[in-house]
């Protein structure tokens, strides 16, 4: 019975052997020997055995799966501390390191080593006699905590010490601990947020906190399931082994199948070290896993034990940082902001942090709908990020804070001027309807006066901009209200200009109401859609209060532009603003008024004949282009600007562009004005 034991604990022993040989192979060098259904067999067989007998040694793959969740995790204190290091940002800083190293130890010439710089958690394995017997977590560098059964399950760990051609038991030391550091692959991090979308739950917001929170798991099944790596660089304790520098250890280690840095290097003196740390930052980007930077390390561990630790990092190695695109940071309030346009879009205070080297207080939140789908609340950490020159943005939560748990509510009025805010554009997007607003304002005032609106002669962008400077313009009514006197104080404003703005303004005070309408700027609303309406309404009282149904029932007009038009007059500051321009000598005639025929003669029943047809358009027309453009999609058609297979029909006016060569060249049919007319 005895040997009949010993036979099968021979055999669990090799096969356990075999089946971490073949984790290696297949996790380690990614070179699988065999076909991962082989392993299967292997592995079940090995499980089996272990069942029947009793008998799992401390190296079986087994010990990867199946330990029960934990209440807590125990505290692991370090034998000796796990120290942090110091930050440089700089080759000037690097230069300076190798200096102080250097007149440290009165020498020249100093042999470091180079390694990127993972972007995970540090954790430290303990070897007894060969066999993991403590994974712990860095913690605070004195005391961390076991996560023994979690780092067990990473594949890449060797559960014992083995090594292929090592001599047995002279080589295994009697203790030793070995840090590395956990993280996760950019893939297996895409793959598992993938997956939690999927399933509805929360996304990790990068790899590094993907791997901590899949470490500190209290239930070693999770922890299984998430796919984790290891890297490993160097020791605590060491008891029946004499390593003498930093190269030897990475060759012990990977001797010993430990996996080690990718692009590990031993550099002769700090330029060969400026020199790696440059092709290292060259293929960062193409690296399988984040890194945020390189450490640089004296390789010899007897100058490492003269030069010594300060409290926190050693004087022996420093971290050189690449220039950071993300930063964590808190978001202190979540303030609606409006921008030119009249969107609204929730913006987040920040707690000030650098990013990249420029520091950030203020982040776009894009808008309403992100914020609720992120799950954005006051107080939460953040990742920020800035890309180039690219505007900051918040791109991941990093945890919500326990006592602020303050939802962000999307503001029913305009944080400026206090006009109602609604949802446009398929309800992605926050606006204000109002005509007062201030970021709005020099906008809507330019096109107040332009060519198809009020027509004011000499009220173009830059007269505009000076009156808004001058502070002469802070209301939309304040149009009517200038004098020759405020303009002449006007810089470069001669009495001549001044008199004949002055009239501009005056002649543009009596005016149709479809040019008025469409000097509202009222979204949706051009030249076609303001006559449409002039059409069907007599004076502009009528507009007040008006319903989207009672604009519904106008043919020519869709359910998007009734909306908005019902949004802008039900909106009172604006009523308020026509009133008082009206106050101030504005006079409306309608001469497009069709009580009878509200569809007007001259502007065509258009309905939606244009359905499904792309149209592109060249040459100068006897339509302003705008007008045609807005006739086409007001039938129900697209407009294009480039000649495609896709274009339906190409309308040519006088001297057309090359739109006309390539219409030929594709077989795009070419039509005059009139026949586009005839379409109609
Ligand atoms: S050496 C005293 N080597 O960086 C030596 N650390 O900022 C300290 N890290 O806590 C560790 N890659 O989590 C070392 N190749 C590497 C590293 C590395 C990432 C982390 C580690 C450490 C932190 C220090």
């Amino acid at each position: 019975m005895g040997i009949q034991l010993d036979d099968i604990k021979a055999q669990i022993a090799l096969l356990a052997e075999e089946l971490n040989r073949h984790n290696y192979l297949y996790h380690v060098l990614d070179a699988p020997e065999i076909s991962d259904a082989d392993f299967d067999k292997k592995f079940r067989l090995l499980r089996e055995l272990e069942t029947t007998s009793g008998y799992i040694p401390a190296n079986s793959p087994s010990l990867r799966v199946g330990a029960p969740p934990l209440d807590r995790f125990d505290k692991a204190v370090h034998s000796i501390p796990m120290l942090s290091l110091d930050d440089t940002f700089s080759f000037g800083e690097v230069d300076e390191f190798d200096r102080r190293v250097k007149e440290f130890l009165q020498t020249h010439d100093i042999r470091y080593t180079v390694e990127p710089k993972y972007d995970g958690l540090a954790v430290e394995l303990t070897y007894e006699n060969g066999n993991l017997t403590r994974a712990a977590t860095r913690g605070d560098g004195i005391t961390g905590e076991d996560v023994t059964q979690n780092v067990r399950t990473i594949k890449t760990v060797p559960l014992s010490i083995t090594g292929e051609g090592v001599p047995e038991l002279p080589e295994l030391p009697e203790l030793i601990e070995i840090r590395g550091e956990i993280y996760m692959t950019k893939a297996d991090f895409d793959a598992l947020n993938a997956r939690r979308e999927e399933s509805g739950k929360p996304l990790f917001a990068n790899p590094r906190n993907a791997a901590a929170g899949s470490v500190r798991q209290l239930d070693p099944a999770v922890t299984a399931k998430r796919r984790l790596s290891i890297t490993c660089y160097g020791t605590g304790a060491i008891r029946g082994l004499t390593l003498t520098c930093q190269s030897q250890l990475i060759e012990w280690l990977s001797t010993h199948l430990f996996p080690i840095p990718y692009h590990f290097k031993s550099a002769q003196g700090i330029d060969e070290v400026i020199e790696y740390i440059r092709e290292i930052d060259a293929v960062r980007a193409e690296l399988p896993f984040n890194i945020d930077g390189v450490v640089v390390k004296v390789d010899e561990f007897d100058l490492r034990q003269r030069l010594g630790e300060k409290t926190r990092a050693p004087r022996w190695a420093i971290a050189y940082k690449y220039q950071a695109h993300q930063a964590q940071t808190r978001i202190l309030k979540i303030a609606p902001s409006i921008g030119r346009t009249g969107v609204i879009t929730p913006v987040a205070v920040l707690e000030p942090v650098s990013v990249g080297g420029v520091t950030v207080s203020r982040s776009t939140l894009h808008n309403w709908d992100e914020v609720k789908r992120m799950g954005i609340r006051t107080g939460d950490t953040v990742i920020i990020e800035r890309a180039g020159d690219v505007i900051p943005k918040v791109v991941g939560v990093v945890s919500h804070d326990a006592v602020l748990q303050v939802q962000v509510v999307e503001p029913g009025l305009c944080p400026e001027c206090g006009s109602r805010a609604v949802r446009q554009e398929g309800g992605a997007v926050l606006r204000c309807a109002g005509l007062n607003c201030p970021p709005q304002l020099q906008g809507r005032i330019i096109h107040f006066a332009s060519r198809l609106a009020l027509n004011i002669d000499g009220l173009g962008d830059k007269i505009a901009a000076a009156l808004f400077d001058a502070g002469l313009v802070k209301d939309f009514t304040d149009i009517f209200r200038l004098t020759k006197d405020d303009l002449i104080r006007l810089p470069r404003f001669a009495e001549k200009s001044a008199v004949n703005l002055i009239q501009a303004i005056d002649s543009a005070k009596s005016t149709t109401l479809s040019r008025f309408i469409y000097a509202l700027g009222i979204r949706h609303s051009g030249e076609f859609v303001s006559k449409v309406i002039a059409a069907n309404f007599e004076t502009i009282e009528g507009l007040y209060g008006v319903s989207v149904e009672r604009l519904c029932l106008i043919k020519q007009l869709g359910e998007k532009t009734s909306l908005t038009i019902a949004e802008f007059f039900a909106e009172e500051n604006n009523i308020k603003i026509i009133e008082t321009l009206r106050t101030l000598g504005l006079t409306l005639t309608n001469p497009d008024y069709r009580p009878d025929m509200p569809e007007m003669p001259d502007m065509i029943d258009a309905g939606r004949k244009l359905a499904g047809l792309t149209f592109v358009i060249t040459g100068t027309l006897p339509a302003a282009r705008k007008h045609i453009e807005e006739q086409i999609r007001a039938a129900g058609g697209v407009v294009s600007s480039s000649v495609s297979r896709q274009t339906s029909y190409l309308i040519a006016g006088d001297s057309p562009g090359s739109k006309l060569g390539k219409a030929a060249a594709l077989g795009v049919k070419t039509v005059s004005y009139d026949e586009y007319l005839a379409l109609l």
